[in-house]
Order: structure tokens, then C-alpha cells, then sequence
């Protein structure tokens, strides 16, 4: 088991080597204000594999390219609609992933052989930094699914990725602490090659956020992804599952580990593991909550979902892959 150096003083000179140490070919785990990412230099096809064998992941799911800002945009895309600028000016940095044509910049380690490549610019002040700072010396992007193994709970916080990955790190690497994230669940996904906008992956940026800023209709149906041909992981119906059996709105009984908003009373007992105020705070708090349950070695998690609109749907979307079990 090896021990990348886990770095909670994120400070320039942190910032600094982090970015080093992507140029050098080695990854580099990262706050978001989504989930946490596991970092690479997006045009370093050996580095990309580290990522793809860091996780287990499948070589044809494509990943997201994390670029500084708007301006890095025409770098990696072409062929660009006028409301994917409209959902970048609107919506960058934030939450949220547009699918677009790509150049020749994004090669095939980064897209899955797909034509197209996702690209995000991210909030969170750490992550903002690293890809600016890799940008300006490498003239390059951060290439970064989640920092989970393949098909588990993606990590909210640099123990998570610590508990996640460390035996499959190098001692070159590095994971940034940079505390709990602010959204928890992942970005929005957007494909952005047809007529109109249309949502591969539910998350903080809503449709009714779409609709405000493009005024264009748009879709969001699983079946629509999977006819396509679109390979999405997050899309499998088996993913975001912690080792416990997760079941949705069910009565709890003894012994259960159990989530739901604070207003529901905790049955005699049940092992409460959180009570979040509003659908904000229940994603914010959701991935947590199941390694939790993983933690205390809990075999079941009832979890009451948050119903209407909103994050809501995007919690609902990853509990029903997490209750499909690995
Ligand atoms: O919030 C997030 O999006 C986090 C943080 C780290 O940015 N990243 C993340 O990455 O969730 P990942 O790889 O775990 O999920 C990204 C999803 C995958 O399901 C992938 O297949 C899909 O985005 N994706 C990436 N590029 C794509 C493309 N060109 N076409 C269709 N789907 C794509
Ligand atoms: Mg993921």
C-alpha cells in the first residue's frame, strides 16, 4: 500500500507543486464543489491511463476536461451552438458539464473514440486554482472523473478519496483537502451537439436554469441516452452504490441505517445517519451519509427521498442506480 501525500494547507506554493506534479505525468486528486475529481493532464495519454486504471474504469467512458475559463473553450470544441455560450456565461465556473464537438486537441484516450469531449470549469476556489495554474505552465486542461472506484459512491471529502484510493496511488501523487463539498452531488451534463440543449445527467443546474438562460426546450430522458449509443457511466443503471443495500421509501426496521429530510421522525431502533434540513443540504450530505453506513457496517440504508423539483431530481437520480447495488 503506498501513501500519496495528503495536503489539508492548500496554499500557493501547494497549488504550485500540485500543478508540477500533473505536468509531471502523476495525478492529482481535487476538491470541486460537486464531488471531489481524480486529476490528470487531459493531453498526457500515459497519465489518462493512470486514471482508467486508478479506477477500474472502462477505457471507453469518456472524461470530463476541466478547463480555467470560457476563454479555453474553442481550444477543446468546435462547432459550438449559441446557447451552450449562453449556459457557459451563465452557469461557468459552476456545477455543470456542456458535451460539445471537439478538436483535435481531445484525443481519443480522453473522449472514449467519441467525437465529442465534456468539458466543465468548476467553482471551487482550489480547483479553480490548480486548473489555472496547470494552464499557465503546461498550456493544458485537468482530465477527471470522480475519485471513486468504478460504479461506488463518488467521495465528498479528501478522507473519502483517501479511504477510496489510496492503495491504488503512487507515492507521486497527491490528494488536495480542500474539506466537504458545497453541491455533493455531481455536475449537470449537457450534450450540446443538437437543435436544442438536452440533460444526460441531472445535477444542480436545473432544467428551469436551462430553459431561463437559453429559452430552448429541452429533454431529459435515460431511455434517449442509452438508444443513442451515448456512453455515459453515470448513466449505467448500476452505479453510486455504497456496499450496503440502499431501499427507497420503505418502512425501516431494527438495525437499519436510515436518511431522510428532518421533519420525519426516526423510527425506535433505526440508526438515523442524517437528518438534512432541505434538498440542498440532502445532497450535500447524501454520499457521505452511505460511506457512513459502509463505515459503521450497516448491510441496509432506507433512504425517504426528497420529492419535487430541483437538486431533488438528481438525488433521485443517483439513488435508483445506488439501490440497483454493485
Ligand atoms: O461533477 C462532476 O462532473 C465530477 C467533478 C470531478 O467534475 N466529475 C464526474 O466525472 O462526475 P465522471 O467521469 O465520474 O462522470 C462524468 C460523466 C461520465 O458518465 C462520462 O461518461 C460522461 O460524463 N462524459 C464525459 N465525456 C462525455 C462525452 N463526450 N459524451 C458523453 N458523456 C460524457
Ligand atoms: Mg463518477
Amino acid at each position: 500500500m503506498s501513501n500519496p501525500p495528503f495536503l489539508s494547507n492548500c496554499s500557493a506554493d501547494t497549488i504550485r507543486d500540485a500543478a508540477a506534479a500533473l505536468k509531471a505525468g502523476h495525478l492529482v486528486a481535487f476538491p470541486t464543489e460537486t464531488v471531489y475529481g481524480l486529476g490528470a493532464d487531459a493531453r498526457n495519454p500515459d497519465a489518462v491511463k493512470r486514471i482508467y486504471d486508478v479506477k477500474g474504469r472502462p477505457a471507453d467512458h469518456p472524461l470530463i476536461v476541466h478547463i480555467a475559463s470560457m476563454n479555453q473553450l474553442e481550444k477543446w470544441a468546435s462547432e459550438i451552438p449559441d446557447y451552450a455560450i449562453a449556459l457557459a456565461r451563465n452557469y461557468w465556473p459552476g456545477p455543470m458539464t456542456l458535451i460539445l464537438k471537439r478538436t483535435d486537441l481531445a484525443g481519443d484516450f480522453i473522449t472514449g473514440g467519441q467525437d465529442t469531449v465534456g468539458l466543465r470549469v468548476p467553482s471551487d476556489t482550489i480547483a479553480l486554482a490548480l486548473i489555472q495554474e496547470f494552464e499557465k505552465i503546461s498550456n493544458s486542461a485537468i482530465a477527471a472523473p470522480s475519485a471513486n472506484l468504478f460504479g461506488h459512491v463518488s467521495p465528498t471529502s479528501a478522507q473519502a478519496v483517501a479511504s477510496e484510493l489510496r492503495e491504488y496511488l503512487e507515492n507521486d501523487d497527491l490528494i488536495l483537502d480542500g474539506g466537504t463539498c458545497n453541491v455533493g452531488v455531481e455536475s449537470t451534463i449537457i450534450d450540446c451537439t443538437g437543435k436544442h440543449p438536452r440533460i444526460l445527467r441531472p445535477g444542480a443546474i436545473t432544467k428551469e436554469m436551462i430553459f431561463d438562460c437559453t429559452g430552448s426546450e429541452l429533454v431529459f430522458e435515460a431511455s434517449d441516452i442509452e438508444s443513442a449509443g451515448i456512453r455515459v457511466s453515470g448513466s449505467l443503471e448500476n452505479h453510486y452504490a455504497p456496499l450496503a443495500t440502499v431501499l427507497l421509501d420503505q418502512s425501516p426496521i431494527v438495525g437499519q441505517g436510515f436518511i431522510a429530510l428532518a421533519d420525519v421522525p426516526t423510527p425506535a431502533g433505526i440508526v438515523r445517519l442524517a437528518s438534512p434540513n432541505n434538498d440542498e443540504e440532502f445532497a450535500r450530505i447524501l454520499y457521505g451519509s452511505l460511506r457512513a453506513a459502509d463505515e459503521s457496517g450497516l448491510t441496509h440504508v432506507v433512504v425517504f427521498q426528497p420529492q419535487g423539483a430541483g437538486i431533488a431530481i438528481a438525488i433521485r437520480d443517483r439513488l435508483r442506480r445506488s439501490a440497483n447495488g454493485r
